[in-house]
């Protein structure tokens, strides 16, 4: 049995820099069929490697048991992640579940797409709201290499297909951007997408976890990006969706559509970062680059009850003073001892 916290809390504390807890991506899978060398290289995650165990992963009851818990807490949007999330069978019951959680909640998906199209109607039924996909480029070749030898383009493009039939009319598209890697790429994929309601996003090469041997000399910084695109197709900014937001927005201005910028390492965004993090075995991150989580998973099998569970996630919050972004540059290499990004799913 869990320590018993005779707070009933109706929603999380803010943190200790005032921010409150509105964002839950959960990883439901440690593995992922790609090997993306920005996560997971091949070199350190062979076929063998040990990933967590069926027993060790949390079962869709214990996630939905927690999702709730957390909605109760404040939070309004939950983000399916992995590793790749489709490799877990049967997530649309999944998502089934999370549907049914009361309250005005938003449910989505980050997903490398390989395996999206055979199952995005039955997540589509199953309530999941919105789609986000990892596509770094449209060349075959520099898909291989940037997906680890294991992914083909045209399965990603099929899986776009396959979504706009089941009704995501609107998908976000992820682009990590390697300099020298796939840099030379972007205004094929920004023209591709240009024109439909599709909105890409190119995300800054962050140093996530410690095994991609980052260099800050390949990070392409967004206003550099930006330049070279709005060069071509000028470009004008939008305000943020929602306070906390990720993605800079700007909207082409010709009317074609929409793109974005994530740009963790040229303009850090912890100010307002409102995102708890559940790996698949139940621990609660709460930051990207954290060096550890809090178990959730050993006191829920303990037998603690859900107020029980919602004080021990509010008393984390509380305590939270992360702001990695904002302190990367002060840190220096040998002190990085941090989470995979398989782990949490970005
Ligand atoms: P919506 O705005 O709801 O569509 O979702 P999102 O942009 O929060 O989710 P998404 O999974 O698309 O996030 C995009 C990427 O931004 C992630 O995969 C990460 O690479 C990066 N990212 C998201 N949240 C954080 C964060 O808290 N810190 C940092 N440093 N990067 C983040
Ligand atoms: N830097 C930036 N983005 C990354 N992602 C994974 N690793 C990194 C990294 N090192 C992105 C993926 C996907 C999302 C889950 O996180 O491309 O879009
Ligand atoms: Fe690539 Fe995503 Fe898989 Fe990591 S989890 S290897 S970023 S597809
Ligand atoms: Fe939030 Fe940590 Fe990312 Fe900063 S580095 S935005 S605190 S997850």
């Amino acid at each position: 049995m869990g320590r018993s916290i005779p707070l009933v809390l109706k929603t999380a504390p803010l943190d200790v820099r005032g921010r409150a807890l509105t964002d839950l991506r959960i990883s439901v899978v440690d593995r992922c069929n790609f090997r993306c060398p920005y996560c997971m290289p091949e070199d350190q995650y062979p076929r063998d490697h040990a990933f967590l165990s069926k027993a060790e992963r949390l079962r869709f009851e214990e996630i939905e048991r927690l999702a709730r818990i957390f909605v109760g807490l404040g939070v309004r949007k939950l983000r399916l992640t992995g590793g790749e999330p489709l490799l877990r069978r049967d997530l649309p019951e999944l998502v089934r579940q999370l549907a049914a959680i009361s309250g005005d909640v938003d449910i989505a998906m980050t997903t490398n797409g390989s395996l999206l199209a055979g199952k995005v109607d039955a997540l589509r039924a199953a309530g999941l709201q919105r789609i986000t996909l990892s596509l770094d480029t449209l060349d075959p070749k520099t898909f291989a290499v940037m997906s680890g030898g294991r992914g083909d383009v045209h399965a990603v493009l099929e899986s776009v297909a396959a979504a706009e039939r089941a009704g995501f009319a609107s998908l976000k598209i992820n682009t990590v951007v390697m300099r020298g890697v796939n840099d030379g790429q972007v205004l094929d994929l920004v023209g591709h997408f240009r024109g439909t309601r599709h909105i890409v996003r190119f995300i800054e090469y962050m140093d996530v976890g410690t095994c991609n041997d980052w260099q800050r000399e390949l990070v392409v910084p967004s206003a550099e990006l930006r330049e070279r695109i709005g060069a071509r197709w000028p470009v004008v900014a939008l305000e943020a969706n929602y306070g906390g937001e990720v993605a800079q927005r700007y909207a082409f201005a010709d009317g074609a559509g929409e793109i974005g910028f994530i740009s963790s390492v040229t303009e850090p965004f912890c100010g307002d970062c409102s995102r708890a993090r559940l790996s698949a075995d139940g621990r609660l991150y709460t930051c990207l680059f954290a060096r550890s989580g809090h178990d959730l998973r050993g006191p829920m099998r303990a037998g603690a009850s859900d107020e029980d569970l919602a004080g021990l996630i509010g008393a984390v919050w509380a305590s939270r003073d992360d702001r990695y972004s904002e302190e990367r540059s002060e840190m220096r290499a040998s002190e990085r001892s941090r989470v995979e990004m398989y782990e949490i799913g970005g």
